[in-house]
């Protein structure tokens, strides 16, 4: 039996999860069901990321222990997966002594076979990155919390491997895809590879696996966290599982983490002389606006509230139509609301009621005898059948958005063929004829769902069972005459667009063009208190503040000109005024959210100011 063993990242423990991780674990949840209805032997894992000093700050932060911090938020990402009915076949968590075990048996055979060293390195450190950073990057402005360490550290001999790699990659076509991501990493590897610190000394952080051949360090957490793909299958040549899955079909990525995947990771196998997965498959990334959604960034969208109030099925539906997978795509109430009424309410929801209903107004709700053999009903049964190996062929490809737009376009074309027969006119004349229509329509609305299962398995089985088809494959023809239809609810209600408009009001309006502005739209701009808690020159723009501001209960970052009319102290504890809802922008390498406003006339500025006892931040203005 064909084995397909897939892996999403492991996310980290810092936060809870956010719509990234949750389009991560769903695009595996599809592609693996995809390939089980396929028969195929699969292995989905995903899990978390729990050592590191990312996890050891959020810890610190909440004044909790860093395993104790872990194993409160696990639950948070297990109970998403379970509403989001994500079947995972394992969830690996590195804090487990499964792994910590393989990590330092890795780690041990790698330096046994003399590819690790000890050396004295003194550089730039960024905390955020939890990695040494070079000059150029320091200067980028897109590091934060940059230090200057000296200390002495193991080293991977990751130069070693850099032809071999770039061998592997030429050679294995579809090691890294899409081909644009293959072509970045190719660019990557025509600089000199350096060799990996994978150590930090205790003394710095202590929340990681001890190095087998050294207690006075941790490993540093990209090296252990890689592993984990090989833990959960059972590292160990003598495990049959291992053997049985490992190497994986696909580890499935973000854009983000390319480089660990598909520079470490490969050339730590290579030392430890292990088989290479046979794909990385890196997706773009989610936008809020133009910025990634990120948890730093304060513009993430809380999978749960979508779950809660839409239903799971439109969430995991609307991710993986709406993103051309290897592209970036963006994020807006507007466009999901858009998909849900067009795709899920009118086309697949519609043709459900309209055959169910006339099955029963005219057939007392069974299913009809025959197919329809007029040359429309018969293009219908040729592109059910059609349609199913395009599907079978974009999945096989990772084209999982195509693959939907297939079936909603047969659908589509299913809803196209009911309004030329207009079975509800027939039935005056020829009820044989319409139980044909009827019939065919049904056929093809079961296989639809059938394709649509692995991506809506909730609402794809409502239809199912309508017809008492649950388990029906995807061969035409799957539908028993005589059998009684079901009673269904409405597959999906549309959605009341005017409900959105009240509850995103940060879309930008259009002004008239009269440069006269309704009092809605000046009330579009949000203008909102706010108290200066820190700020800073920007290193090398001399007119620019990075400035921190508390909104209420949140804290934004803005970069603001205003370098030559105030210095960082005079603005410290200033009760300024800030729009809050402005798009954010990258100015200088650093992300900007709102701007303040001030007063100005040929060269003096002042900001806007307001004090007194009752002003605090976060307070709106009119
Ligand atoms: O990087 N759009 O964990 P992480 C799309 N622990 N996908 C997104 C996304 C977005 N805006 N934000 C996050 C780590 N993701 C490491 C991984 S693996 C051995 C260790 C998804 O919590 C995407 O899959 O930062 C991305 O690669 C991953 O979450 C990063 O999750
Ligand atoms: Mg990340």
């Amino acid at each position: 039996m064909n084995t397909f063993y897939l892996t999403t990242p492991i996310y980290y423990v810092n936060d809870k999860p956010h719509i990234g991780h949750a389009y991560t674990t769903i695009l595996a949840d599809v592609l693996t069901r995809f390939h089980r209805t396929a028969g195929e032997d699969v292995f989905f894992l995903t899990g978390l990321d729990e050592h590191g000093q990312k996890v050891q700050q959020a810890a610190e932060q909440r004044g909790v222990a860093p395993k104790h911090h872990c194993d409160e938020m696990a639950p948070r990402f297990l109970e998403l997966w379970e509403k989001l009915h994500i079947q995972n076949d394992d969830f690996i968590r590195t804090t487990e002594k499964r792994h910590v075990e393989v990590v330092q048996k890795i780690l041990q055979e790698v330096f046994d076979n003399g590819d690790i060293y000890e050396d004295e390195y003194e550089g730039l450190y960024s905390v955020s990155e939890e990695r040494f950073i070079t000059e150029k990057e320091a200067e980028s402005g897109e590091f934060r919390d940059i230090k200057n360490i000296k200390e002495k550290n193991y080293f991977f001999k990751m130069s070693q491997y850099q032809q071999p790699l770039i061998d592997h990659i030429n050679n294995n076509p579809g090691f890294i895809q899409p081909e644009h991501r293959k072509n970045e990493v190719l660019g990557f590897l025509k600089k000199p590879l350096g060799d990996l610190c994978i150590s930090r000394p205790k003394s710095r952080l202590n929340w990681g696996i001890e190095l087998p051949f050294d207690s006075n360090y941790v490993t540093y957490v990209w090296f252990d966290a890689l592993i984990n793909y090989v833990t959960a299958v059972g590292y160990n040549v003598h495990d049959p599982n291992f053997k049985k899955y490992w190497p994986a079909n696909y580890h499935l990525i973000g854009k983000d983490i390319l480089t660990t995947h598909s520079v470490y990771w490969p050339t730590m196998l290579m030392s430890a002389k292990l088989p290479l997965p046979l794909g990385i498959f890196a997706h773009g990334w989610w936008l809020s606006g133009e910025s990634k959604m990120s948890k730093s960034l304060g513009n993430v969208v809380d999978p749960l509230d979508l779950i809660e109030e839409y239903g799971v099925d439109p969430v995991r539906y609307y991710l993986m139509r709406e993103m051309v997978l290897g592209q970036d795509a963006s994020f807006t109430m507007e466009s999901f609301i858009k998909r849900y009424n067009s795709d899920l309410a009118n086309d697949f929801g519609n043709l459900l009621s309209r055959v169910s209903n006339l099955l029963n107004k005219f057939f007392e709700g069974k299913i009809p005898k025959e197919e329809d053999d007029s040359p429309e009903g018969i293009v219908i049964k040729e592109n059910g059948i059609k349609v199913v190996a395009e599907v079978w062929d974009q999945i096989e490809t990772m084209r999982v958005n195509d693959a939907i737009e297939s079936t909603l376009q047969f659908v589509r074309s299913v809803n196209k063929y009911m309004e030329t027969k207009a079975p509800w006119k027939m039935a005056k004349e020829d009820l044989n004829a319409t139980g044909k229509v009827l019939f065919t329509a049904a056929e093809a609305l079961r296989v639809s769902a059938v394709l649509l299962d692995p991506v809506m398995p909730n609402r794809t089985k409502v239809v199912l069972e309508t017809f008492n088809a649950q388990g029906s494959g995807l061969d035409w023809g799957g539908l028993t005459p005589g059998n009684k239809l079901n009673q269904h609810d409405v597959l999906f209600p549309r959605i009341d667009v005017k409900k959105l408009k009240k509850s995103n009001q940060t879309e930008s309006k259009s002004v008239s063009p009269s440069n006269v502005i309704t009092f809605d739209e000046f009330k579009n701009v949000d203008l909102q208190t706010a108290k200066v808690l820190r700020a800073e020159k920007v290193d090398g723009a001399d007119k620019l503040l990075k400035i921190e501001v508390e909104v209420g209960d949140e804290k934004r970052q803005i970069i603001s000109g205003i370098a030559q009319y105030y210095t960082p102290e005079e603005l410290l504890g200033k009760m300024v005024v800030v729009v809050t809802n402005l798009k954010p922008a990258t100015i200088f390498g650093i992300e900007s959210h709102g701007m303040l406003l001030a007063a100005k006339k040929g060269k003096e500025l002042t900001l806007i100011t307001i004090d007194g006892e009752q002003v605090s931040s976060g307070m709106q203005i009119y």
